[in-house]
């Protein structure tokens, strides 16, 4: 570290030499670099972890630290013979999806010029190859770069900050790249499905290729993991199968669930169209849609319905006596009334073993 240190010291003084007015400091950079810390580390032992490790990176080709899964889109851009260096890094910093679109790097970008100078700096003194003899040639060569590095950031240091510091002063707000990150359940209706669409015989492929390892070539499960498939007929067995097929409601929560957590391990490395492609090859292996041919995209979605959908009824707890008539808990301003409880939920309505009437929660 020390060592780094030492030759970021250096480094920052040839570079004032060579460029005076963009010299960046790496002790400020290494604040700067607390953005980064919460997905990427450098130093020595830094392993890859939300984000690639950081280590010489001055002089790195985009998307090729081993290991780590990049996004399709940092992988082309590295093919394409993108190089990480003061001017891609610049731009990738100020602008991550502007640069390299599709990027997983969910960080919406620094936006003071400084910070991105000195955030530089500081990553130079983790790339030996930057600092040893750094770049006489180098800075010669890229007197372009230098003009198009003092244009952008500038306009954008000179932007206003958001004011977003809150009551406490605490976090930041989620960027709005990160809100549509995380913003992607699926309703029943179809609501905040993607546009997309897949086919049976692709999906066979992905899934063979995804996720026949743990959930077996047809969705019979290998070892204990789940079995995707099969099962109807048997909820009111004394050992039911519960597969998606056979006891999941909505189609939507299968779609939603392999787009967000699968595959185990590799969570959201999946297309959307690759996760239509998936869901058909599941209602194909459920025996819901026969055809090989069959597309699932957004439009026909909502179409498919779950042979166990109509044994789930809407959940109406509240109607129930002791929910109707509890009172609003007393909070302050305490007016108390009725409780209101809109709830949207369905409970299963299959009681093992029984023809009777069902009473809703199986516990009979
Ligand atoms: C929310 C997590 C997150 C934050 C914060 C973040 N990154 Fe990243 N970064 C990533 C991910 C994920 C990738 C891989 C992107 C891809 O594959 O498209 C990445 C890729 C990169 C790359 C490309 C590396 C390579 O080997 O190709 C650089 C450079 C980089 N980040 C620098 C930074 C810097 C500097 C900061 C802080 C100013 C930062 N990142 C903040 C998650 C993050
Ligand atoms: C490394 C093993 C592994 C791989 C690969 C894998 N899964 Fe899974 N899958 C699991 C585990 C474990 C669970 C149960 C997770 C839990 O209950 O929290 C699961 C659960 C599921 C479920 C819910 C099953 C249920 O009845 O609750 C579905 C659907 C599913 N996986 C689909 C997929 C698809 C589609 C792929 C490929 C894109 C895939 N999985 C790849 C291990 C895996």
């Amino acid at each position: 570290m020390l060592k780094y240190l030492k030759a970021a010291l250096l480094t920052a003084t040839i570079a004032a030499v060579a460029t005076p007015a963009l010299a960046g400091d790496p002790e400020e950079g290494a604040k700067v670099f607390r953005k980064c810390a919460a997905c990427h580390s450098i130093g020595e032992g830094a392993k890859s972890r939300v984000g690639p490790e950081l280590n010489e990176l001055l002089g790195r080709t985009a998307g090729t630290v081993d290991g780590f899964k990049y996004s399709a889109a940092m992988v082309a851009a590295g093919e394409g013979g993108m190089v990480w260096d003061e001017q891609t890094l610049t731009h990738f910093l100020v602008k991550p999806k502007d640069l390299v679109k599709g990027t997983k790097m969910a960080f919406a970008g620094l936006r003071k010029s400084t910070d991105v100078a000195n955030v530089i700096a500081y990553l130079k003194t983790f790339s030996e190859g930057a600092a040893e003899a750094p770049a006489e040639g180098e800075a010669a060569a890229s007197g372009g770069t230098e003009v198009a590095m003092a244009e952008k950031p500038a306009a954008a240091a000179d932007a206003p900050l958001p004011d977003h510091e809150g009551v406490f002063g605490l976090g930041r707000l989620a960027t709005d790249d990160e809100v549509a990150a995380w913003d992607m359940d699926v309703r029943p209706d179809g609501l905040g499905l993607p546009v997309g669409k897949g086919t049976v015989a692709d999906g066979e492929v992905l899934f063979t290729e995804n996720c026949a390892v743990c959930h077996g070539d047809f969705g019979e499960g290998v070892g204990r993991w789940p079995v995707l498939a099969g099962g109807q007929d048997t909820l009111t067995d004394d050992r039911p199968v519960k597969t998606i097929g056979s006891y999941w409601p909505y189609l939507s929560t299968v779609y939603d669930y392999v787009r967000r957590a699968m595959p185990f391990g590799n969570a959201r490395s999946l297309s959307n169209d690759d996760v239509y492609a998936i869901t058909a090859y599941l209602l194909y292996l459920n025996d819901i849609v026969t055809d090989e041919d069959f597309e699932l995209s957004n439009e026909n979605f909502t179409d498919i319905h779950l042979p166990n959908e109509a044994n789930f009824k809407e959940d109406d707890r509240a109607q129930e006596p002791q929910y109707a008539e509890k009172k609003e808990p007393c909070m302050k301003d305490c007016k108390p009334g009725p409780v209101e409880i809109t709830m949207t939920a369905r409970v299963l309505d299959v009681t093992p073993d029984s023809d009777e009437e069902n009473t809703g929660g199986g516990i009979d």
